[in-house]
């Protein structure tokens, strides 16, 4: 598919005046890392992600028809019910970006009310599950406007323009393990809107668990914008893109087989790439903490010790996922509470696992 396949092609064949609709949509976390991009959010290198289970957003967009068409957009914005305006101005560029595929934005003033499953300030970031359902929301519409619209067309649609609003957002549509980019071994794969994975997919992955320790609750010192744009001229862009294609050949085996040592050593690896990456830009900066440093070394002396599949992975910030099967949770959470809690930030951490995918929590009623 190309980008003019999300544009509409007809006038659509119904109108409505006004309405709302619910979507709550996870947050996912990367397993091969996309870090780096073009024009448009097309990423230098493919990602595959979990999608989230706990970790959400839910937002009602509620729309009114404008008496007078305006050419401007009309919206407010509110979390946890407060009126939020410094969130303005990401949306208005997000409705930018999308106008051309959504050409009824204008027509409408929307109320977009949303909240998170987890704090404000816990240093996850709620652009990707918040973009993602924004984007469901809005594909609502566009389905009540033209009811033909099949199922595959509306996640292809709703991952596409999430994409427009944060890249690793287009990976938050579905789960359980979530595609994105283009990589020759992988069959329908897209720069534009992530797909589910493919291929088989070993029991051992099933229910995998993602403990999120929160190391550092403040706002990041850098930007992923910033991050993604300092690859741009970086000494080892060109090695980075091609690492990340031959981590997803060799991640294709290990679903096949299960093979959690191999597993742990791609995803490891990824995360400290994506940082060596922060490091080596110009201007560098770094994102661990000295406590992000004390929990990889627990874990890596913990694995030695016990044998267990416990692993690490970062996104762009000081805390830290912890990823370990299923049957290993007993084990593995004594170990986090005695030993990882104490460098947690007031000893704050979420018990996530790998979640299926947005879900709409309320079909369309008019108001
Ligand atoms: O979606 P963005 O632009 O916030 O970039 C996210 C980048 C990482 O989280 C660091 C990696 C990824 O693939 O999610």
């Amino acid at each position: 598919m190309v980008e003019q396949d999300f544009i509409p092609k007809y006038n659509y064949k119904l109108t409505i005046e006004s309405g709302k609709f619910t979507w709550q949509s996870p947050s996912n976390i990367a397993l091969v890392k996309y870090w780096g991009k073009k024009e448009h959010q097309i990423p230098k290198n493919p990602s595959i992600s979990f999608t989230l289970n706990t970790c959400k957003t839910t937002t009602t967009l509620k729309f009114e028809k404008k008496e007078v068409p305006t050419e401007l957009f009309s919206f407010d914005v509110f979390l946890d019910g407060k009126k939020q305006d410094d969130f303005k101005p990401k949306i208005e560029t997000f409705f930018k970006q999308i106008e051309s595929y959504l050409p009824f934005l204008k027509e409408y003033h929307f109320v977009i009310e949303t909240s998170n499953s987890f704090p404000h300030s816990s240093g996850i970031a709620s652009s990707a599950s918040g973009m993602s359902a924004l984007a469901l929301c809005l594909m609502s519409i566009e389905k009540k406007l033209n009811p033909d619209i099949t199922q595959e067309y509306f996640n292809k649609k709703a991952s596409f323009l999430s994409r427009l609003g944060s890249g690793s957002a287009c990976r938050s549509i579905e789960g359980d393990l979530i595609f994105w980019g283009i990589h020759k071994e992988i069959g329908g794969s897209s720069n534009l809107f992530g797909i589910k994975y493919p291929y088989q997919v070993h029991n051992n992955f099933k229910n995998y668990q993602d403990t999120i320790l929160l190391v550092d609750k403040g706002e990041k010192q850098v930007s992923s914008t910033v991050g993604h744009n300092l690859m741009h001229n970086h000494p080892f862009a060109q090695q980075r893109f091609e690492q990340a294609n031959n981590n997803i050949s060799k991640l294709i085996e290990v679903f096949k087989t299960g093979n959690l040592k191999s597993f742990i050593e791609i995803v490891e690896s990824e995360a400290l790439t994506l940082h060596a990456m922060m490091m080596t830009s110009l201007p560098y900066f770094m994102l661990m903490k000295p406590n992000t440093l004390k929990i990889i070394n627990a874990i890596w002396s913990f694995r030695n010790q016990t044998g267990l599949h416990i692993c690490f992975t970062l996104d762009a910030g000081a805390n830290v996922h912890v990823l370990y099967p299923e049957n290993e949770i007993k084990q593995v959470l004594k170990f986090i509470q005695n030993e990882l809690v104490a460098h947690c930030q007031n000893g704050h951490y979420i018990c996530d696992r790998i979640g299926f995918g947005a879900k709409n929590l309320q079909l369309n009623t008019e108001y």
